[in-house]
């Protein structure tokens, strides 16, 4: 692939034909499509519902360590490399859309319930110390020093300080902000096929939806998510986000100013959207087993997302095989927020000059073999269990 095959801008356009086509207005492809406008690309941005995806439903935790899988090294590159770039993409953002992102640094702590949780939980950090990310171990009088309204039974835990937050359902409007100052024109409507955007450069972003789209092994996984409000319009009695396993459930609990706690998540490898009364049984008694305090809240939302999965968990990032005026920027699965503004710079950079940041080698569509032939063509038909991308 060389720069001229698909850098976008040279071609001269009619007033109305952009350089570059997203399709997907969730946070990936709008921090895109602002990044491409700012460096004066003409951007249009296709989705008829935007944010109402994986994004409205997401805690949004920045965490590069947290989340620092076994087996999963050059992912946990990637992550740590963009949450690197949050603080500054944070400032920019706040200051394009004039509005506040909800971000928070306060730090995280993993903490295990009983005996066999912290072991658990001990077992990855002790990877994550490995590989040198910043895990410090604390003491249970430590982590209650730290956070008083952790249950007293609370056997022991583990600090990562550079695991922060921020609030997806303020991230997104503001994205919305700064695209369309930048430039960027919504377009409403559903892309049913890659032929129905005309542009120099098509990214898809489109979370779950870019399989049908593109052929790529993009699936959904579901995650039941509940939100909680403190009492009497006050903040959460916490600041942390508190990632944790009791008695063998794994829950992450994440608080905000506004008095919101968000308890997270199932994984389930299915699609649907159902929200069960076995997951809000099993979220809530391993949040308030953690966090007693908890259960003085009133329980305000329950709902269930569609993460785009990936075979290897990793997203999927660059140029489709024999169609480089295509390119993916799904399967963020359980990163999309703290991934997006590496993925807005490396995409935008190579749709600006054609050549690919050496952290994107990891993670091209490629790595999967080659896509059905009626996309190559650009002549795909949707497949009977197409379904729409939000
Ligand atoms: N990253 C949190 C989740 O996917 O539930």
């Amino acid at each position: 692939m060389t720069g001229s095959s698909f850098a976008a801008g040279g071609v001269a356009k009619g007033p109305f034909l952009p350089d570059v086509a997203v399709v997907g207005a969730g946070p990936i492809g709008l921090a895109i499509a602002w990044r491409c406008a700012v460096r004066g690309l003409r951007v249009a941005v296709h989705d008829p519902a935007p944010g109402s995806g994986a994004a409205h439903v997401a805690a949004g935790m920045l965490a590069p360590v947290a989340e620092a899988y076994f087996g999963e090294h050059e992912l946990t590159g990637l992550l740590t490399a963009s949450a690197a770039r949050w603080p500054a993409f944070a400032a920019e953002l706040t200051d394009a859309a004039g509005a506040d992102l909800g971000y928070r640094t306060d730090g995280t702590l993993l903490v295990g319930l009983t005996a066999d949780d912290l072991a658990e939980a001990s077992r990855l950090w002790g990877y994550q110390q490995g590989l040198g990310l910043p895990v410090t171990p604390l003491r249970p009088s430590e982590l209650r020093d730290r956070e008083p309204a952790l249950a007293p039974r609370v056997r022991g835990g583990a600090l990562a300080a550079t695991d922060h937050q921020v609030d997806p359902r303020r991230l997104l409007p503001a994205l919305r902000i700064a695209a369309e100052r930048a430039g960027v024109t919504l377009v409403p409507g559903a892309v049913r096929r890659l032929s129905d955007v005309a542009a120099d450069v098509t990214v898809v972003a489109a979370g779950c939806g870019a399989a049908a789209l593109t052929g790529l092994p993009v699936r959904p996984v579901k995650g039941q998510v509940l939100r909680l409000r403190a009492p009497g319009g006050g903040a959460p009695g916490f600041r942390h986000v508190i990632r944790g396993y009791a008695d063998g459930e794994h829950v992450y609990l994440v608080p905000r100013d506004s008095g919101e706690v968000v308890v997270g998540a199932t994984v389930e490898e299915r699609a649907d959207l159902v929200v069960s009364a076995g997951a809000v049984l099993r979220l809530l008694r391993a949040a308030v087993d953690l966090m007693p305090e908890l259960v003085e809240y009133d329980l305000v939302e329950t709902l269930a997302g569609r993460r785009p999965g990936t075979p290897d968990n990793a997203p999927i990032l660059g140029p489709l095989p024999g169609r480089p005026d295509v390119l993916a920027a799904t399967g963020h699965h359980r990163h999309g927020i703290v991934l997006t503004p590496v993925t807005a710079d490396l995409i935008a950079d190579l749709i600006v000059t054609g050549r690919p940041d050496p952290l994107l080698a990891p993670f091209t569509p490629d790595r999967f073999g080659p896509v059905p032939a009626g996309v190559t063509s650009g002549r795909q038909q949707p497949t009977a269990e197409e379904e729409s991308w939000n």
